[in-house]
């Protein structure tokens, strides 16, 4: 069975962890739950500490799942911290929820660093990782670290994540060794959607060796966790069985140890159709248009600024 190739991200090494001998945040006991965190005892509740990688591999060891969402800015950053998501994703997916374009394609670097520097910023406990963006890894292990590192140092995120499975065993481990967490995506992976032919199930049929393959080789690679999208369930859930790091399901069925949705889509922000694995747990559209119509009316009525809201 393939095993994360780093002794270092390994469940067995994920004792407690000792406060830093370079000052910074303080620590407390490891832990993926954020919502409702405390101590249970009289003693005073410890403050929070980042939750690491290692936990996250923890947590699958002791079959904990956890989630993720994707967050582009300070406010949802904090609230989903707040309410219990483990991990927070800068997805190059800010390409179409944030920037409007059709793909995740078009997003730079130096427009995304911004966006993870705010969510970075905001939180105290989740882990945040980055997406690197189409056409800023694919050239060399050395413009992958590069790009890396730039997100490490500018925006201060904790992991980065990239697309491609056997393909990018080598940028992996290039950035593993250089100190520098990853997280895999397989399966559909939207910067290759020309090349994929579209938004299309991966690993049916016969194609299933494939990801298999893939799936094998990011972790032996070094990932701590890989993401599949848009995969069979029971295909996902042989991966999961055979994988000790966590995979993360999008259209990857249940049996995944973490799951991730854009927040945009779980939220009802975004309306129209919606890829068959979403779930809206909300319906903001409606709420926002509810809130700035009576807004629209209540500018052009006069009835707001009322006098309480107004200055002497
Ligand atoms: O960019 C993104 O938002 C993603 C996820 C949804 C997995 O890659």
């Amino acid at each position: 069975m393939p095993e994360a190739a780093h002794s270092n991200q390994t469940a067995s090494t994920t004792s407690a962890e000792e406060p830093s001998p370079y000052g910074g945040a303080a620590t407390a006991p490891s832990g993926t739950t954020a919502r409702g965190a405390g101590d249970a005892g009289g003693a005073p509740a410890a403050p929070p500490r980042r939750i690491r990688t290692l936990d996250l591999i923890k947590a699958k060891a002791e079959g904990r799942r956890w989630a993720m969402l994707t967050s582009y800015d300070q406010y949802t950053a904090a609230l989903f911290e707040q309410a219990g998501v483990e991990a927070l994703l800068i997805g190059d997916s800010a390409a179409n929820n944030v920037f409007g374009h059709d793909t995740t394609l078009p997003v730079t670097v130096d427009e995304l660093i911004p966006l993870a520097r705010a969510v970075a910023s905001a939180t105290s406990r989740a882990l945040i990782v980055a997406d690197l963006p189409f056409g800023s890894y694919e050239v060399s292990d050395e413009q992958a670290v590069a790009t890396a590192v730039r997100f490490m140092k500018e925006a201060g995120v904790h992991a980065i994540k990239l697309e491609g499975g056997v393909r990018m065993a080598s940028r992996i481990r290039a950035l593993t060794n250089a100190g520098i967490p990853v997280m895999a995506h397989i399966g559909f992976t939207p910067q290759a959607e020309h090349n994929l032919g579209g938004y299309k199930v991966q690993g049916r049929g016969g194609a299933g060796d494939a990801l298999l393959e893939d799936a094998r080789a990011v972790a032996e690679a070094g990932v701590f966790s890989v993401v599949m999208e848009m995969v069979p369930s029971g295909l996902a859930g042989q991966v999961t069985g055979e994988l000790d790091i966590p995979t993360v399901g999008i259209g990857a069925g249940a049996d995944c140890d973490a799951q991730v949705l854009v927040w945009q889509d779980m939220a009802g922000l975004r309306t129209g159709r919606a890829p068959r694995f979403v779930k809206r747990y909300a319906d903001l559209h409606s709420v926002l248009t509810e809130a700035v119509g009576t807004y629209v009316d209540e500018v052009k009525s006069g009835v707001f600024p009322e006098p309480e809201r107004s200055f002497d």
